[in-house]
């Protein structure tokens, strides 16, 4: 996908990071990490969008995500509106388009959509009026650029040369939309070595994840990683049917301390939850030292902060 830009170099939407070049990844990264600050110290706060509004349009549940964007964009300044689809004209038969037409009549500048359908951030990117920015805040299975960007952040905040890096990516692959963005920004961050590692059933097809080695146990993925990455079985994304049985699962999938030991020993564990506690992570594991689950929560508002600031703020005082 080539990515839109404006007149004056900075990005107008974000719907994935695949083909996102390098020197834009960075600078959202630098731009989150300046915005970054230590629990219990007040968060920055700026005018900068002030006059501008973003609208949260969900149609799949969101805790971090929604509430993330929600605090960055009121951290810089800007109105926002939450649109819950239940309540939403959707449920009435009104299109996704109308609802987003009738949300740019209402002087809306930056869309926030997650959907659990394919495609739906790119349509309305390419419907919007020009001023309009479209940020993905989770595709189906396909893409979750923020998260993407936060997991990059998290990673280089501990281990900062990303060319010398092992990352495990563990866990339901085929389904995972955060896996798909981890490669991406990964990739292009020039990270040499990447696996993924999952059962025979939830691997991708072969033509994605390239240059990926694959793994299907945990203990020949984990060995000697710098980064393991757990994610979660995507049961929403699954039938019945496929589903695997939680507590085998577990003993072959599980990262308990046990497994975690064949990483490095500086290895950092990462998760971008929900958490299934006891099917894809030990709580040892999920709150021991090792984790930085919560550093990746803490970052996110940082970096939904830069990536509405790079698209916003080319507008200017009201
Ligand atoms: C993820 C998502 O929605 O894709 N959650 C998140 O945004 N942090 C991962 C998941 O649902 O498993």
């Amino acid at each position: 996908m080539t990515h839109p830009f404006r007149a004056d170099g900075s990005l107008r939407h974000l719907i994935t990071l695949e083909g996102l070049p390098r020197p834009i990844i960075e600078r959202l990264l630098d731009q989150a990490q300046s915005l970054v600050r230590p629990l219990g110290e007040r968060p920055p706060v700026s005018d900068l969008l002030a006059g501008c509004t973003v609208a949260n349009l969900f149609t799949e549940p969101s805790t971090r995500t929604r509430v993330s964007f929600e605090l960055a964009a009121k951290r810089l300044g800007a109105d926002v509106v939450n649109l819950e689809v239940q309540l939403s004209s959707r449920v009435k038969g009104e299109s996704m388009l109308d609802t987003v037409y009738t949300l740019e009549s209402l002087h809306v500048d930056a869309l926030v959509i997650r959907d659990a359908e394919t495609g739906v951030p790119g349509t309305v990117a390419a419907h919007v009026a020009p001023h309009v920015s479209i940020l993905s805040a989770g595709e189906s299975h396909v893409a979750h650029p923020t998260q993407g960007l936060l997991d990059a952040l998290t990673v280089r905040q501990h281990k900062p040369r990303f060319e010398a890096l092992s990352i495990a990516i563990v866990g339901d692959i085929r389904h995972s939309r955060v896996a798909r963005s981890a490669f991406h920004v990964f990739r292009t961050l020039g990270v040499p070595d990447l696996r993924i590692v999952a059962p025979p059933a939830l691997m991708p097809e072969p033509t994605e994840f390239s240059g990926c080695a694959r793994h299907t146990t945990l203990e020949a993925g984990v060995r000697d990683a710098d980064v393991v990455m757990m994610l979660r079985i995507q049961k929403e994304r699954m039938a019945e049917v496929e589903l695997p049985d939680a507590d085998r699962y577990y003993a072959s999938y599980g990262l308990t301390p046990e497994r975690l030991a064949l990483a490095r020993p500086d290895a950092i564990v990462m998760h971008p939850q929900p958490m299934n506690r006891g099917i894809e992570i030990a709580s040892e594991v999920a709150d021991g030292p090792r984790s930085v689950i919560r550093d990746q929560v803490r970052n996110g508002v940082a970096v939904r902060m830069a990536v509405l600031r790079e698209v916003l703020a080319w507008r200017g005082a009201p």
